[in-house]
């Protein structure tokens, strides 16, 4: 054997050996020894949940690589969609695979007319885009009962398309169900990210001019977050999964998790912090605050990272490239001195706390036009080929059902008293 542990149970002085296999030890072998105890990790901290091929990462060293390439050299020579064929499929595709990969993606882009008429329009005017997204991809469900078959690996690539493809449509549509202008449906003439960019923001008949710096921009921040391995979001669609859910409602689910302050809610939260602190000079004030704990500073902070997020640092390069077409973001200057303040300060230094994805993403998507409501529809359109590549790997592992123990702290065994008795 290699590397191992040994442990012994002091109780009854038996020792097991088990070896330390790609950085983990297997767990059930633990078990094997101490039935009926559990690994108390309520958050995951120390738990590896799946064995995956999709995404390394190395919160240390601030590393992160989609199978295998590191994000810095996909971020710029990539586009969105080779990006999620590689996720997805594992390989980026060559120019005919790219070609035909694009067709098959647009082909699917549509979303049918009932779906907006009965599904979206059923939702309160200033219903926020996220409730709706979830709602929306979960509808998904009932109109593609087809996507259940969820053994069979020719379904699940057709919901996977699916998925990959509408989410755009979807989204623009839940942005104009809000804004009360007509739904939009995809232009196959148009790529991926730019007919969102028109779907969202076209005006009746005019045609729309993709600008194309602001859709590289963008076509960047899908990259950037089309996978994270483990996180919150993607664990949800695992678990789900792991239940044989279909890819909507999985997808659902990983969206509604997504959704939250902690994880993708971060990037609205952000610009609403930002504009909660007013101005530059409000700064120092509310560092002060966040380090007595009654705030916190969204946006900074990672599980994982504990170095410097890398793709906040991408993430920074393109908001000035975005900046020069759309006119520099009233907020970027107290953003920045936060930044500044915040990595001068024990506080920060001490905890490893810097910048993450979510830092700088949201003022680059509201100087674009985005409302914040919609920050966190494009983190969940970015990240789509991310929870459907670990809901295709979890079936194809043919993994059990995910289901934890507990550590039961609650009343020992009593007897229901009579009702005059309570
Ligand atoms: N502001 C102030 N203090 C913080 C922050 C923050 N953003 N994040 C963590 N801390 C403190 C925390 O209070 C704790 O202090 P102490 O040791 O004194 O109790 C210490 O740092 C360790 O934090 P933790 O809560 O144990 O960290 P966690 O790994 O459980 O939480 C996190 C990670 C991302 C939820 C958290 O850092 C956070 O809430 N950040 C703000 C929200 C945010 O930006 N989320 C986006 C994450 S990146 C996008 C994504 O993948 O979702």
């Amino acid at each position: 054997m290699g590397e191992s542990i040994t442990i012994t149970d002091n109780r009854t002085g038996e020792s097991i050996e088990i070896p330390i296999e790609r950085g983990g030890i297997d767990a059930r072998a633990w078990g094997s020894l101490l039935p009926g105890i559990w690994f108390d990790d309520p958050s995951f901290t120390a738990t590896s949940g799946a064995d995956s091929a999709i995404t390394y990462l190395d919160g240390g060293k601030g590393l992160l690589r989609y199978r295998g390439y590191p994000i810095e050299q996909l971020a710029g020579a990539t586009s969105f969609l080779e990006v999620a064929h590689l996720i997805v499929f594992g390989e980026l595709p060559n120019r005919v695979q790219l070609a035909s990969w694009s067709d098959e993606i647009s082909n699917e882009a549509r979303i049918h007319e009932n779906f907006h008429k009965r599904i979206l329009e059923g939702f309160r005017d200033d219903a926020h885009a996220m409730g709706v997204l979830v709602s929306g991809i979960a509808a998904m469900s009932t109109f593609w009962p087809d996507g259940k078959d969820v053994e069979d690996s020719i379904c699940r690539r057709t919901q996977m398309v699916r998925l990959i493809a509408k989410m755009p449509t979807l989204a623009a549509s839940a942005y104009r169900r809000s804004v009360g202008t007509p739904y939009v449906q995809p232009d196959p003439g148009l790529d991926y990210t730019g007919n969102f960019l028109s779907m969202m923001f076209c005006q009746g008949d005019r045609p729309y001019e993709v600008d194309p710096v602001l859709r590289d921009a963008l076509d960047l921040l899908f990259v950037l977050h089309a996978d994270h391995e483990q996180n919150c979001s993607t664990t949800a669609a695992r678990v789900v999964g792991s239940a044989h859910a279909d890819p909507f409602l999985t997808v659902a689910s990983a969206a509604a998790a997504l959704s939250g302050p902690r994880h993708g809610g971060a990037n609205e939260a952000v610009v609403r912090m930002l504009e909660g602190i007013g101005s530059y000079e409000n700064v120092d004030d509310f560092i002060s605050g966040v380090k007595t704990g009654s705030q916190k500073l969204m946006g900074f902070g990672h599980r994982v990272y504990k170095n410097y997020d890398p793709r906040a640092r991408i993430i920074k390069d393109t908001a000035h490239n975005v900046f020069e077409v759309t006119g520099r973001n009233p907020l970027l200057d107290m953003a920045l001195k936060l930044e500044e303040v915040a990595l001068a300060d024990d506080y920060f230094i001490s905890r490893n706390l810097y910048p993450n994805v979510d830092f700088y993403s949201g003022l680059i998507y509201q100087s674009m036009g985005f409302p914040v409501e919609m920050f966190t529809v494009l983190f969940a359109i970015g990240r789509t080929p991310g929870w459907l590549a670990h809901w295709d790997e979890l079936l194809v592992n043919e993994s059990r059902i995910a289901r934890p123990r507990q550590t039961y702290s609650g009343k020992l065994e009593r007897t229901v008293p009579h009702i005059d008795q309570r």
